[in-house]
């Protein structure tokens, strides 16, 4: 039996801008992952899949073929003609919530490429995995950034633009990031489509919001490398308001954002494609307590926190 998994993510700034060719900033989240393992099957013919969080149990030949789970299995023995597909079980579990901005459907299958890189011996590069991870999330999201299967496959925060090279950035210091999901879900290539149609009716509106979320980012980065965790807090709330100006949050998410600053946050926004999913909210470790029950008094679930800085492992 091989096993493999891959990390959820946050994006800290710039989603949807990010589509556009602006700067973006994405942390994993290396204790809440997705895990995929492989065994043979010696007594029946071809391939089973089992993934409970989706309530699949089937055979991997009676899947539609734009099933993200099939498509990404084809993929792989599409580009490693030499090996066969020999019978074999795959069960994929995943901690991470989904449809939520928590990047599943990337870790999903990461962890499944992984798995069958190991299972057939194959050496690969985490580029090569961000790659493969690209193309199945075309399926997920129509056009995405490519930052959801960067930082998921290279497990290291970072600083992302389309077409450029990877830019990698730590963070130190006592600061929690609270994670609280909205409770609904907006398909992210929906608000992808509104916003790339609001681009074409108001290109100037559009482009100076752009331009304030990359520029918001890059200050929020660097208030993080240097522990100035208020002013991290400052970028996240002004990013969160340029959201609202493009029309991706909605009343939930912005109850939930006040909610948090209300609660002692220093800053809070929503991320990912949003109307629905998560919202982030960055905390002293003191405060994590009071912010937490407050996002949940406040409607929101599965409230998770982990600590901020990039070498920590643990997530509640
Ligand atoms: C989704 O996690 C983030 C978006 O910016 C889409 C993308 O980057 O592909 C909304």
């Amino acid at each position: 039996m091989i096993s493999a998994s891959a990390p959820g993510k946050v994006i800290l700034f710039g989603e949807h801008a990010v589509v556009h060719g602006y700067k973006a900033a994405a942390i994993p989240l290396p204790a809440i992952r997705a895990t995929s393992s492989i065994g043979n099957r010696y007594y029946s013919l071809g391939t089973h899949i089992v993934a409970p969080m989706i309530d699949l149990d089937a055979d991997y030949a009676d899947l539609a073929d734009s099933h993200p789970l099939k498509f990404t299995i084809d993929l792989f023995y599409a580009r490693h003609p030499h090996v066969a597909l020999s019978p074999i079980t795959i069960s994929i579990e995943s901690q991470i919530p989904i449809s939520s901005g928590m990047g599943s459907g990337a870790a999903v299958t990461a962890s499944l490429l992984r798995s069958l890189f190991q299972f057939h011996k194959i050496d690969f590069s985490p580029q090569i995995l961000s790659e493969l991870v690209h193309e199945v999330e075309k399926i997920h999201h129509g056009t995405p950034s490519g930052i959801d299967n960067t930082v998921v496959c290279f497990e290291q925060p970072v600083i992302f633009k389309k077409n450029q090279p990877l830019q990698t950035f730590s963070i130190t210091g006592e600061a929690i990031l609270v994670i609280a999901n909205s409770g609904h879900t907006t398909p992210t290539h929906e608000t992808v489509a509104y916003v790339r149609q609001k681009l074409v009716d108001q290109p100037q509106t559009v482009t100076s919001i752009f331009t304030a979320i990359e520029e918001t980012c890059l200050e929020g980065v660097q208030a993080l490398q240097s522990s100035n965790f208020p002013f991290a807090g400052m970028s996240m709330r002004k990013n969160h308001q340029l959201l609202r100006d493009l029309g991706v949050s909605d009343p939930v998410l912005d109850r939930l954002v006040d909610t948090a600053i209300k609660a002692g946050a220093w800053g809070a926004k929503l991320s990912g494609g949003g109307r629905g999913g998560i919202i982030i909210a960055l905390c002293s470790p003191e405060k994590e307590d009071f912010v937490g029950s407050s996002l949940e008094n406040a409607g929101g679930v599965q409230i998770m926190t982990t600590p901020i800085a990039t070498d920590h492992g643990s997530i509640n």
